[in-house]
């Protein structure tokens, strides 16, 4: 699929997270993620995932490859916060409109402003060399669990803000506060039930229907509060996830990570 001009396009402002580059379509319709040409695991992924039935419970609808046109001006914002800051610096430094590749995307927060979004990365282990010293000494060797973003907004204003640098250097009591934080909400308790009951139903999906993922290493939780009615949890970034057909055994280390987010959200 190729998108030309009839597509508007501006950066993704609800990006919290990341080194890619999300593209927003048509005021919000979808996401495009920036793809690179020589990582086809994300790619991969999605289009193994989508033949399952049901998958969009757990992950973002996909739609596909396209080719982005850089069609006008992408339109940049102003820097007003920290959450802007953040993205324009990550714009500045990894934009390329010459890397037209993107997978095209549900648009998980569907365009709301009022949001609280998480982005917790599972797993306990990682086997590329240059990250092994951030998963020891972090929250992620500890607890299988590390904040790579988080952010609330209440009445259009950006009440926190906080970026996966920082996430890395908090301590497991640290996360459990930032956890009481994000779920510091009026009907607390009900949210509460729904976040246990939904990693259920994905342990679930992922131990009946994943076998075959190996690996699900540097995969995100991303939670997305918007209203008592509308909380979700979904999993995100496959770009070091991998497939092997033939296996017959699910990855044991992304169920112990989700039964260590249910542990913890059963005692805040
Ligand atoms: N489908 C989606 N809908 C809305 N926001 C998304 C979606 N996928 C990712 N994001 C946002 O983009 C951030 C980075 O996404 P991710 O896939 O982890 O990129 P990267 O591979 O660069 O780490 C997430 O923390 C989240 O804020
Ligand atoms: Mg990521």
């Amino acid at each position: 699929m190729s998108f030309q001009q009839q597509l508007q396009q501006a950066f993704f402002e609800q990006q919290i997270s990341g080194h890619s580059i999300f593209i927003k379509l048509n005021d919000g319709e979808f996401v495009a993620k920036s793809s690179q040409i020589e990582n086809n695991n994300e790619q991969n992924f999605y289009e193994w995932i989508q033949h399952i039935e049901g998958y969009e419970e757990f992950f973002s609808q996909y739609n596909g490859v396209v080719i982005l046109e850089k069609n006008q001006e992408v339109s940049i914002q102003e820097t007003i916060n920290s959450q802007q800051k953040w993205l324009n610096s990550l714009i500045s430094k990894r934009y390329n409109p010459n890397n037209k590749k993107y997978l095209l995307l549900e648009n998980l927060t569907q365009n709301s402003q009022n949001l609280r979004i998480l982005d917790l990365k599972l797993g306990y282990t990682v086997e590329k060399q240059s990250h092994i010293q951030r998963y020891q000494d972090s929250t992620s060797s500890k607890i299988g669990l590390r904040i790579c973003g988080m952010k609330i907004q209440e009445n259009n204003e950006l009440v926190m803000f906080k970026d996966k640098h920082w996430g890395r250097t908090i301590s497991v009591l640290e996360l459990i506060e930032s956890l009481k934080t994000f779920f510091s909400l009026k009907n607390r308790n009900k949210i509460l039930k729904e976040a246990i009951d939904k990693i259920e139903s994905l342990k679930l999906f992922i131990t009946n229907n994943c076998k075959q993922v190996i690996s699900w290493q540097g995969t995100s939780l991303l939670l997305i509060y918007r209203n008592d009615n509308d909380f979700k949890i979904k999993l995100i970034d496959f770009s070091n996830t991998k497939v092997n057909p033939e296996s017959t055994e699910f990855n044991v280390e992304i169920i112990k990570a989700l039964n260590s987010l249910q542990d913890i959200i059963k005692q805040i």
